[in-house]
């Protein structure tokens, strides 16, 4: 599952993230942890001057707010602000940006067709879904070319997101709605579980501490039987119910009340969302 890349593609490239918030802060910290990208290649920007100062000595990049300045000549452009801020950012750029450039946007919503409309013509573009686990380099990106990005541009793009996590590749670009409201909305629903969990914990007496514990491993456990192995989740989920067990009780309340049609609601319902935020 996902794709390996050959993160050799990356050396050398100069990188400028243009809205260093929550995602841009993430991607960056995870890349510089795994020395997939080196300090000096490396340039971003924000709205607010005053937060400037304390994003430089904590990344230890150059921040700045000059939007056309951090992209010129860099190999790769990087938009990481929110939807609506996406058309302002393209306007500042379109000056300092040409074909031989990757723009890679991250803007949930936004395709690569609108992106292409706000740059100079032939500049190639990429979009893609990540999540906020690309802090700890454990993220899922999916990815999608737009018209003029080439084969080597779709893999510097995934160089750049598998140095902080999975990614796979999407080639019809109306799924990613769908990627956006399951694995870029997906950690929320998870954070809720593991609450939910260790307060069922707390309920049958154990500390809150502990059942925090309890219920984040085993769901990186569990995440990890189905990555690691490739085994189908129901055939994992039978090895762990013993007939007239514990486990199969607690199943029946978790149909009784609801979880995977709620679960599958939640993921339709962010998805039509999804598609909504981009007509906005
Ligand atoms: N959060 C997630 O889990 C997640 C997951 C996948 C994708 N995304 C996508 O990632 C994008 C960013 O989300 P976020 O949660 O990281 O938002 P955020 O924390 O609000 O960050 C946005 C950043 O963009 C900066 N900015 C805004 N306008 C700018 C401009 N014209 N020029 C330069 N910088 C500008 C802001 O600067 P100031 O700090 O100075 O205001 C801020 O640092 C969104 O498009 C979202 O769809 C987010």
């Amino acid at each position: 599952m996902g794709m390996k890349t050959d993160p050799s593609v990356l050396w050398g490239r100069r990188l400028a993230v243009i809205g260093l918030g929550k995602m841009g802060e993430a991607l960056v910290s995870g890349l510089l942890a795994r020395e997939a990208v080196r300090r000096e290649d490396l340039a971003a920007t924000v709205r607010h001057a005053e937060r400037r100062e304390a994003l430089a000595s904590r990344l230890g990049v150059a921040v700045g707010t000059d939007n056309a300045e951090a992209a010129r000549d860099r190999d790769l452009v990087v938009i990481a602000v929110k939807p609506q801020g996406v058309a302002a950012v393209l306007d500042s750029l379109r000056g300092a940006l040409r074909p031989g450039q990757l723009v890679v946007s991250i803007a949930a919503s936004v395709s690569t067709w609108t992106l292409e409309g706000g740059l100079p013509e032939g500049v190639p573009v990429v979009r893609v879904m990540p999540n906020t686990p690309c802090l700890l380099g454990v993220g899922m990106s999916a990815l999608c070319a737009g018209r003029h990005a080439t084969e080597v541009d779709l893999q510097m793009a995934q160089a750049l997101f598998s140095a902080v996590g999975r990614t796979v590749v999407i080639d019809d670009e109306r799924l990613m709605d769908g990627v956006t409201a399951l694995s870029g909305s997906g950690p929320a629903y998870f954070y809720v579980v593991v609450e939910s969990l260790a307060e069922a914990g707390v309920k049958v007496g154990l500390p809150r501490d502990v059942s925090t514990l309890l219920a984040a491993q085993t769901m990186l456990g569990a995440a990890r039987m189905v990555l690691d192995l490739g085994a189908h989740p129901a055939l994992l989920k039978d090895v762990v119910t013993t007939p007239a067990g514990c486990t199969i009780d607690g199943l029946l309340k978790l149909e009784e009340g609801g979880l995977r049609v709620t679960l599958i609601k939640a993921v339709v319902e962010a998805t039509r969302r999804a598609g909504e935020l981009a007509e906005e």
